[in-house]
């Protein structure tokens, strides 16, 4: 089934330099990229998108680090493309993630784990909403 899904390249991966070895891999997995934006995200946005997480205790550091340099957002769609994009960007924890994977291949914290993508549809719709109001292409 085609889905569209979000995944934003925090402000570590925009840093690294791996805008281009992150989109590579998507594209590489015939997925298509239907929005993409280099932004300095609001704070509102943040906090918004993040909306599940404000009780936890990570929540206030997690805001800081997206909202400390450009992030770039991307909406892509392909079949499967929610678990697909999980499963090759890795496990949230880049110390349990798998080689191979985007974080297994590039990071060492989560704190520092270079992407974000969707949980499941749902999340995505909601996500989508948020990084691209004025809506994607295709
Ligand atoms: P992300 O997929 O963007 O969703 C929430 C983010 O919070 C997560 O990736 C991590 O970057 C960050 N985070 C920091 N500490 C934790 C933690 N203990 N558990 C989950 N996420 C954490």
């Amino acid at each position: 089934m085609s889905e569209t899904t979000l995944v934003l390249i925090k402000p570590g991966g925009v840093n690294r330099n791996l805008i281009g070895e992150i989109t590579r891999r998507i594209e590489a997995r015939d997925l298509k990229v239907v929005g993409l934006k280099l932004i300095n995200a609001e704070r509102a946005t943040v906090e918004e998108h993040y909306a599940e997480h404000r009780e936890r205790p990570f929540f206030g550091a997690v805001v800081d680090y997206l909202c400390s340099g450009p992030v770039v957002a991307m909406a892509i769609k392909g079949t499967n493309a929610v678990k697909a994009i999980r499963a090759m960007m890795g496990a949230t924890n880049p110390l349990e993630a798998n080689p191979g994977t985007v974080r297994g291949d590039f990071a060492l914290t989560i704190d520092d784990n270079l992407t974000h993508s969707s949980s499941d549809p749902e999340a995505a719709a909601r996500e989508l909403g948020l990084w691209f109001p004025e809506g994607t292409v295709g």
